[in-house]
């Protein structure tokens, strides 16, 4: 069964403009969508159509096996998340606070269960300091947040964010996508729009292009940005790297490859082919998750072991995994993408040792493998066995 199934959707607006056409979307259950397209090409009406905020004119939209009707919307909003691209849209209570506890309280949940899932929430976006303040006060950076905490907090099984980075600082973008990743290691789908090529290529596990209201093309992030002519019809810029590799296999810096680079160090790799293997190592921490209580569930002593094994160079992905490091007081040296960051160092030697939240230790292990394979490399990578 598919966590989200469209089929045919189309969609007029009252002044007789066609914004979908014809749109077909399927998102598998824990899978991470991005949604690609210029301005005006459909992104926002197909995701108002998602949590049935609007209801198909023609075609279908499933959730969970489940079409959507008037009769079952109650149970949409429950089960869908919808971020708005304008967070004034979304956010309407006199305080943060409120605003947050709106949609728990809606639900009837107790008020000692509003206050946890709430101050979690703040906790989890860093807008602690926020929550009495009046939301249309707020920054735009500050309202995104805010407006994104008060969706998570009703703990729907699947998300959809318009533009969840548009206006963020790069600290609150890599904070804002490493909390859709936990989301997603818990088993959430998630579905976001947005204009970053150089995100959705590394992000998605499926990229669809969207063109006047149709869908243009759709695939693997290798498929679509393999496919210039595609990308050039649909306005879109290609990722960064992809952009550079082009150029060095233009300009003979390397001959062609088979697989796209999405990072520096795929960049690397390419021009510099043999495996390197200098005994650098990469160690992995878990840090229980927020849905295991958190850094609150660590003895703060026990931290201090990742200092037993001496590393060069530390990292901490996911919000309880930060948590624990600003607990410490250490200097973290990568917070953003964690794994080819230590690929990086652990290439050249270093002893790196990553602090990850929850199941995303786990992730980072399997994906430091992955590399390892494709690239022929034996980085040591290992989880450290301790007992928090
Ligand atoms: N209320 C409306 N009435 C009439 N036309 C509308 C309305 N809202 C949107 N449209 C039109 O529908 C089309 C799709 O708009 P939509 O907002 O879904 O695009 P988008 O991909 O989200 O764009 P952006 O990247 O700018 O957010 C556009 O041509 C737009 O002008
Ligand atoms: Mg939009």
């Amino acid at each position: 069964m598919y966590a989200v199934e469209v089929i045919g959707l189309s969609h007029f607006y009252p002044d007789g403009t066609q914004a979908l056409k014809d749109v077909n979307l399927t998102v598998q259950e824990g899978t991470k969508i991005a949604i690609l397209g210029p301005n005006g090409s459909g992104k926002s009406t197909l995701f108002y159509h998602l949590n049935g905020l609007f209801l198909p004119q023609n075609g279908k939209v499933i959730i969970k096996g489940e079409e959507i009707t008037k009769k079952n919307i109650d149970w949409v909003r429950r089960c869908v998340g919808l971020v708005f691209q304008d967070s004034d849209d979304q956010l309407f209570a006199p305080t943060v606070y409120d605003d947050i506890a709106f949609g728990p309280r809606n639900l009837g949940l107790p008020e000692h269960e509003v206050e946890k899932r709430v101050k979690n929430a703040l906790e989890m976006f860093g807008i602690k300091e926020y929550e009495k303040r009046n939301p249309d006060n707020l920054s735009g950076g500050e309202k995104k947040k805010a407006a994104v905490a008060g969706v998570l907090v009703m703990e729907p099984n699947v998300l959809v964010f318009d533009e969840p980075t548009a206006g963020l600082d790069p600290s609150s973008t890599v904070d804002i996508i490493e909390i859709m990743d936990e989301l997603n290691t818990e088993g959430k789908s998630i579905i976001i729009s947005t204009h970053d090529v150089d995100m959705a290529s590394t992000w998605a596990d499926e990229i669809y292009l969207l063109k006047k209201g149709e869908v243009y093309s759709s695939g693997k992030p290798e498929e679509i940005f393999g496919n210039m002519k595609a990308l050039r019809q649909t306005k879109l810029t290609f990722p960064t790297i992809i952009k550079t590799h082009r150029e060095f296999e233009a300009h003979n810096i390397y001959e062609k490859r088979e697989h796209l680079p999405f990072s520096i160090l795929d960049l690397v790799d390419n021009i510099n082919a043999k495996a390197d293997e200098n005994g650098g190592s990469i160690w992995v921490a878990a840090i229980p998750g927020m849905k295991q209580g958190g850094v609150g569930a660590v003895e703060p002593d026990k931290l201090k072991k990742v200092f037993d094994i001496n590393p060069d160079r530390i990292g901490a992905m996911g919000t309880s995994a930060k948590a624990s490091v600003r607990m410490l007081g250490i200097h973290c040296d990568f917070e953003s993408d964690i794994v080819n960051s230590s690929l990086s160092e652990a290439v050249m030697g270093k002893t790196v040792i990553i602090l990850a939240s929850g199941n995303m230790a786990d992730l980072v292990i399997e994906k430091v493998n992955q590399n390892n394979e494709q690239n022929n490399r034996k980085i040591r990578c290992e989880k450290l066995h301790w007992d928090l």
